[in-house]
């Protein structure tokens, strides 16, 4: 992941150009968030810049309020999509993903197409409103953008406050007890699938003693589970940690005095889905 951050930061400078360019409002949403953890996965799998518009017309369905039918056929599309893809990457390898999987013995091309839709569905609208919420709150909060002015060295820590305090994905660590087990008091039997409440495990006053129900981005490093835990948590967490470093910094010092572009009140929060966010953020910021 480390090796993809010159391209990512790539990723992220020129859609800031490109909003600087339009004048001193956006929707961050559909300017910022929503394109560049999409162009980061074209970038990871090895899709062609030719190509690149057209995968992002595929994303366009990942919002939760696509009807499933629309949804299936876009994601048949894409199938259809990375087979071509993968007879090119055969014919000529890259230094990419694709190409790796294809060089490896035993996967399928089945295999290869599932594990690409797996991360554009997993790796796309997570950071995305990781980008749109973690803004919408630091906007809230001056203190908490002077503070990530300051100390732009300390951005690492000041994501791992973000991932904590807004635990976006609220329910998805899911797991099934294999032997009975004592919990809070209450005896789970084996076999029971047990779904865990991420956000309150981030905010469990036991572990977090200090307000744990406020934004502080200095806060001293524990772990929380905002990527899961265990074998299967989140694979794609040092590339999400890339792209929020790289995105967070260069929002908060390129567009001078960001603010929301309308009362905090007007901008509905969207609850009804697993992966809590906002389906636009209008922003604005002093022109040149
Ligand atoms: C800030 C953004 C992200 C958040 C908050 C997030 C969160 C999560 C969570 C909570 C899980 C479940 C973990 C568990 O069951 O223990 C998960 C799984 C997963 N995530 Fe992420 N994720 C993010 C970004 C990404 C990205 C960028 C990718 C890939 C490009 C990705 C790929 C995956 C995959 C493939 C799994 C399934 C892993 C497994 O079951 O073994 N995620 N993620």
């Amino acid at each position: 992941m480390r090796a993809l951050e010159p391209r990512v930061t790539e990723i992220v400078t020129s859609r800031i150009d490109a909003m600087l360019a339009t004048g001193g409002e956006a929707d961050l949403v559909s300017a910022f968030a929503l394109p560049v953890p999409s162009l980061v996965i074209c970038e990871l799998l090895g899709v062609p810049y030719a190509d690149r518009a057209e995968f992002q017309r595929v994303t366009d369905v990942l919002s939760f309020d696509t009807p499933p039918e629309r949804f299936r056929a876009r994601m048949d599309e894409f199938a259809d999509y990375l087979r071509g893809l993968i007879t090119r990457k055969r014919a000529r390898p890259g230094d990419d993903l694709l190409s790796r999987l294809i060089a490896q013995n035993g996967v399928s091309d089945v295999e290869v197409v599932n594990i690409a839709r797996l991360l554009l569905v997993a790796g796309h609208h997570t950071t995305t409103n990781m980008f749109s919420l973690g803004t919408f709150a630091l906007l809230h909060d001056p203190g908490q953008v002077d503070h990530l002015r300051e100390h732009p060295d300390q951005i690492a820590a000041a994501v791992e406050e973000l991932l904590r305090y807004l635990s976006i994905i609220q329910l998805s660590i899911v797991r099934v007890t294999t032997e009975p087990v004592e919990l809070g008091g209450i005896q789970v039997p084996a076999g029971t699938t047990v779904v865990i409440a991420q956000a309150e495990v981030n905010r469990d006053p036991t572990h977090w003693a200090d307000r744990p129900g406020e934004l502080h981005l200095d806060r001293p490093h524990a772990p929380h589970l905002a990527f899961g835990h265990g074998v299967h948590q989140c694979i794609g967490q040092q590339l999400a940690r890339v792209e929020m470093s790289i995105g967070f910094t260069q929002l908060f010092t390129r567009l001078p005095g960001l603010r929301l572009a309308v009362p905090a009140s007007r901008i509905p929060l969207r609850t009804d889905t697993g992966i809590y966010g906002v389906d636009s953020l209008p922003i604005a910021w002093d022109a040149a």
